[in-house]
């Protein structure tokens, strides 16, 4: 999700938030804007596209006073362009919010102020809180404080949130749940960010919201309450990374940052969505499709790169799960290959960046053929998510990395949900196993965690591979698209040459290739598969190949046969590759560091293939 900047003081507030917008584009944004309130007036500067397009509309401004509020939007609801971006202010024009975060019961909120009379610009959430704020506001007759405050008592979702109210032109109030906001306490000034970046150059004495929490800053100081209305003392600490440190959030590279923001962003993929309890997923892109996917004689998936690995864990998903046909196509291959397409037949995109030419071109070309045409994206407003008929986003936020991870397993995430989903709808998934899915899709986030815990473990092994000349990576069935996976974060990383197999295919040739300098991952849990995949480490071992293994807790057999063991929690078959990716992607990460890639931007790699 994007950023979000604030300032009450002495300073000019403009510049100061622009400024701090800037340093948190590396949260990636499609959209940004400022309110001030300058001569008792409350005035909104917003713009699609970057922080310098905002600058421009910004240039002839002057004196815009000394408190205001700023926002990068990465778009959840409502595509990326002026009128949806932030500030969103309160239909009387009095109050102005920016919001970080997804408030899931927003539909029922905005229908309860249509109800009412409030009208609405924009097709965000954010300008649904900020009506309901001041809905609240009048009906109560209280301060801006109490009235977030009650608002958020009947708020469902994720929010970081600053308000500006113009009839207290000193008085800034923001709170936060499930999304970051910093507070900088300076001398006789606030600021307010999603990270300590656009605070540091200015104070390093911060206060960490905590979740549920509300801090109001006006003459008086700074004071923090919780929802009962309750002060809370601030706890005032002292920042001690530097600028460059932060931007990635205390990490090395983008890729581990956002590897270890993967618990996060598959709970974000989750959110409003699964829902164990009243045992029903809901995906609101899909829900006038799921009915037909469930009568859909064949679904094509059309992907590139890592995207395409979703796919294939998506074809055994959906076959496994729903009973229907699946084929997963590389882009480039069947939008020039004059493919039967039938009508009513599924064609599905995958793509993280939703603009992939050749992704883009094969939906083209699929919906001239009369296909039902879905997108599985994780930006919002991109060209495939606007030319598909229906879509699910992965909500993974930005990934800067060019090697994919967290939009990898959210994808699959993604896909997941949508095979239950039709599974349950077509009848070929007992009531008992759907609740099971469930339950077992919401503990994935915890045991992402688990893994990542043992990073340091993986970073010893990789030590010892940091020289290899080549790598096999060999899984079964859904394990299948994981190595292939593995081997790609491998090769585009660290430059080694890496193979992904079928580990029964190793037979028929690549176990030539083994010898004690060929390094072979298996990933060995205990699944149906699990006892040809012994076999196959055996055949490996019996020719001197040095054998790293991605193997279920507490499996004692396996790691007795291997060179290396790395343990991942269990949880049901049909999820393990949201499990068994991760130490590959922390091997690949640790290889490359060592062989002094530049892991972020690897040499001649884009995040983006906008090009044939
Ligand atoms: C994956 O690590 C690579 N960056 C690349 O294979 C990528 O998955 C591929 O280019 C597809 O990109 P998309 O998901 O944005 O369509
Ligand atoms: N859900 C809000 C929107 O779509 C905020 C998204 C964000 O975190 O930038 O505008």
């Amino acid at each position: 999700m994007c950023g979000i900047v604030a300032y009450v003081g002495s300073r000019e507030a403009a510049p100061l938030i622009v400024k701090g917008l800037k340093r948190l584009e590396y949260r990636g944004y499609d959209s940004s804007g400022i309110a001030v309130i300058t001569d008792q007036a409350l005035k909104v500067f917003k713009k699609k596209g970057k922080v310098k397009d905002l600058e421009v509309v910004l240039a002839n401004q002057n004196n815009l006073g000394n408190i205001g509020i700023g926002h990068t939007r990465w778009a959840t609801h409502g595509e990326p362009n002026d009128v949806n971006a932030h500030p969103h202010m309160s239909n009387s024009g009095r109050l102005a919010i920016i919001h970080n975060g997804i408030i899931e019961n927003y539909a029922s909120l905005k229908q309860m102020l249509l109800n009412k009379g409030y009208e609405f610009k924009s097709q965000t959430d954010t300008e649904v809180l900020v009506n309901f704020i001041e809905e609240i506001q009048k009906t109560k007759n209280c301060e801006l404080p109490d009235a977030v405050r009650l608002a958020l008592k009947d708020v469902v979702g994720a929010y970081a949130i600053v308000v500006l109210d113009k009839e207290n032109p000193g008085q800034l109030v923001a709170a936060r749940k499930g999304s970051p906001l910093v507070i900088g306490v300076g001398h006789e000034e606030y600021f307010f960010a999603s990270d300590a970046t656009p605070i540091i150059e200015y104070t390093k004495e911060v206060v960490y919201l905590d979740d549920l929490e509300i801090a109001i800053v006006n003459q008086d100081g700074l004071t923090i309450k919780n929802l009962q209305n309750e002060e809370q003392d601030p706890e005032i600490q002292t920042v001690e990374l530097e600028l460059e440190a932060i931007e990635k959030g205390g990490f090395d590279h983008f890729m581990l940052k956002e590897i270890f923001e993967q618990p996060k962003s598959i709970a974000d993929c989750l959110r409003g969505r699964v829902n164990p309890d009243e045992a029903i997923i809901q995906l609101g892109g899909l829900r006038s499709h799921i009915g037909k996917l469930a009568k859909a004689k064949r679904i094509v998936f059309v992907a590139c790169g890592t995207s395409w690995h979703a796919g294939l864990v998506g074809e055994y998903l959906f076959e496994e799960l729903a009973r229907i046909n699946v084929e997963v196509e590389y882009a480039s291959e069947f939008r020039y290959r004059n493919p039967i397409i039938k009508e009513g037949d599924f064609v599905i995109a995958i793509s993280q960046s939703g603009e992939t030419a050749d992704t883009l071109a094969a939906l083209e070309m699929a919906k001239s053929k009369g296909a039902v045409i879905l997108g599985v994206c994780n930006v919002v407003g991109s060209s495939i998510s606007r030319i598909t008929e229906a879509g699910v986003y992965t909500h993974a936020g930005p990934e800067i990395g060019v090697a994919s991870t967290k939009a990898f397993t959210a994808q699959v995430t993604v896909l997941t949900m949508m095979a239950i989903a039709t599974a349950h709808a077509k009848g070929t998934l007992s009531d008992e196993t759907y609740r099971q899915l469930l339950i077992e899709m919401a503990a994935i986030p915890e045991k992402v965690e688990k893994i990542l815990e043992k990073s340091e473990e993986i970073k010893d092994i990789s030590k010892l591979f940091t020289f290899a000349s080549n790598f096999i990576f060999l899984g079964r069935g859904l394990n299948f698209p994981v190595a292939l996976e593995g081997a790609l974060k491998l090769k585009e990383i660290s430059y080694i040459h890496a193979e992904g197999y079928p580990a029964a295919e190793m037979k028929h040739g690549p176990i030539a290739l083994i010898d004690e300098d060929m390094p072979v991952v298996f990933i060995a849990i205990k699944d149906s598969s699990y006892e040809k995949v012994v076999s196959n480490i055996q055949e490996v071992k019996a020719r001197k190949g040095r054998v790293i293994a991605i193997v279920s807790e507490g499996d004692r057999d396996v790691k007795s046969m291997v060179d290396f063991a790395i343990e991942v929690p269990k949880t049901h078959e049909v999820l393990q590759p949201l499990l068994t990716v991760i130490p590959l992607q922390l091997l690949s990460y640790y290889i490359a560091v060592l062989r002094g890639r530049n892991v972020d931007q690897p040499r001649n790699l884009a995040k983006s293939v906008t090009v044939e």
